[in-house]
């Protein structure tokens, strides 16, 4: 592997012959030189350029070099006159690897919408903003498995394929082989007996159930992986396919599960702003004016707590105007959450203690049994990010609540078995990746901190 542009452009001048291979962003011609900048995605800068066109054979390959065009350049890391960077390199020989034909290369140097990028999902990732993005997504992720490995929690790969729905929202994407065309049928509905599974299947919508068997033996484990949802919901925060973190603790109430949320997002944050300074400052500079200030004062300041009811009543008393009234029993609305975090709470706040109506089954009964031992982590701009509870500890109490809530307690035979066999108070929570990744950058839409979104009618690419 050749060095990379990163590690070139911030190093002094050489006295030896390099190599570097890139993309080419601009370039500029004058009568003897030509000028161009190439970059590799390492980081935000580009490497320059420059080469006397001093052959016949070095004019003609010059000539072909357009914006997107990928290059291996050999030459001098000499001082640069230019303000712009400390090195540029002398180049005496330039070879064209892959030309990007000027007349059609979408990619021009001018700025282009995100909506317009989406298009061209797989070429945007050339772009500063894009390419700034996948380098925060994967300093997160690594951040993620680093905080969870230095405090002993273990990793679990939880299924993909799932015969549970663990919210119990009815969101699942179907995994079936039955013919579509000729599905067989036994009394009015498709006999699922006959699919590959022998029952009904879909995509998991969180390896949270999973993930509670291991907690219930292994103490602290987490999960990181794909959840798919088939809800109709054409938002800027909402995916069909999104990456979700899911701590579980055995021996943990709601107060830790509070403590244990919070302590993981700081340290989340404060990776990124460690070590994605520069994409960071793009961030702030075009995204998100003051972003790198708010998160530093989120890594250094506690997070209000507030359970749901007083939630609630600060909101009616606050006298805002919202689109949906507020009212207790209701969950709270995209707006309520922002209302509550930028303007009531100026900062992250962690609301507990839901109504039962409107929280999954699994959620731990609170003794006026009326609310769940619930939590929502709402930060400003977004709304919620995570989403937990304690869990229903209690065998006879969790199978009412899941009959309640629709479902047959047959299905969650073995989830039951949990609250027979050594049962423990525990708790978890699950952190929406791509919500997170904007909060950290500002980036408006959450189909530009995916790779690839897939939402409703859309998954090309
Ligand atoms: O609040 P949710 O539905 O909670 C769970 O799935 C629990 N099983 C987690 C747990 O306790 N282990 O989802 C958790 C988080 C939300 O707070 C949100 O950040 C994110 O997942 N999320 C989505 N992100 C993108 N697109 C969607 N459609 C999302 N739905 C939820
Ligand atoms: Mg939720």
């Amino acid at each position: 592997m050749g060095k990379r542009i990163r590690e070139l452009v911030d190093s002094d001048p050489q006295e030896h012959t390099i190599t570097a291979e890139g993309w080419v962003r601009t370039k500029r011609d004058s009568k003897h030189f030509c000028f161009f900048e190439i970059n590799d995605g390492s980081s935000l800068k580009s490497l320059q350029v420059i080469i006397d066109k001093t052959t016949d054979e070095i004019k003609h390959t010059v000539q072909q070099i357009t914006t997107g065009s990928s290059v291996i350049c050999t030459g001098m890391l000499a001082e640069s006159p230019g303000k712009n960077q400390r090195v540029e390199l002398k180049a005496d020989s330039v070879e064209l690897i892959g030309p990007a034909p000027a007349d059609t290369y979408p990619l021009q140097k001018k700025r282009h919408s995100f909506e317009f990028l989406r298009e061209i999902a797989h070429l945007r990732p050339r772009t500063n903003t894009i390419s700034a993005v996948a380098r925060v997504r994967s300093t997160m992720s690594m951040a993620v498995h680093r905080f969870f490995h230095e405090r002993g929690f273990c990793y679990i790969h939880t299924p993909i394929i799932t015969t549970s729905d663990c919210e119990g929202a009815g969101e699942m994407f179907r995994v079936t082989t039955l013919p579509m065309d000729k599905i067989p049928m036994q009394d009015g509905s498709p006999d699922y007996s006959r699919d590959f599974f022998g029952k009904t299947a879909g995509l998991t919508v969180s390896g949270q159930l999973e993930a509670e068997t291991y907690a219930l033996a292994l103490k602290n484990v987490y999960t990181f992986g794909p959840t798919f949802r088939a809800e109709n919901s054409n938002t800027s925060r909402h995916l069909a396919e999104f990456w979700m973190i899911e701590p579980e603790m055995a021996f943990c109430t709601l107060e830790g599960n509070m403590a244990a949320a919070e302590e993981f997002l700081k340290y989340v944050f404060a990776a990124v702003l460690e070590e994605c300074a520069e994409d960071m400052e793009l961030f702030n500079r075009w995204i998100q004016p003051g972003i790198i200030e708010s998160l530093q004062g989120v890594v250094g300041s506690s997070f209000t707590h507030m359970p749901y009811t007083d939630a609630v009543q600060e909101l009616e008393r606050s006298g805002a105007s919202f689109e949906y009234p507020v009212s207790w029993g209701m969950d709270l609305q995209s707006e309520h959450e922002k209302y509550l975090t930028e303007e009531i709470c100026r900062g992250p706040v962690i609301v507990t203690d839901y109504p039962r109506e409107i929280k999954a089954f699994y959620m731990k009964l609170n003794d006026d049994e009326r609310t769940v031992r619930a939590m929502d982590v709402l930060v400003p701009r977004l709304g919620e990010i995570i989403g937990g509870s304690e869990r229903e500890d209690r065998h006879d109490l969790l199978v009412k609540r899941i009959r309640e809530s629709g479902l047959d307690p047959q299905d969650y035979w073995w989830y039951l078995d949990l609250r027979r066999y050594g049962s423990v108070p525990h708790s978890g929570f699950g952190l929406g990746f791509e919500r997170a990744i904007q909060y950290v950058t500002g980036m408006q839409n959450i189909r530009d901190v995916i790779p690839f979104p897939r939402t409703v009618g859309s998954a090309e690419f």
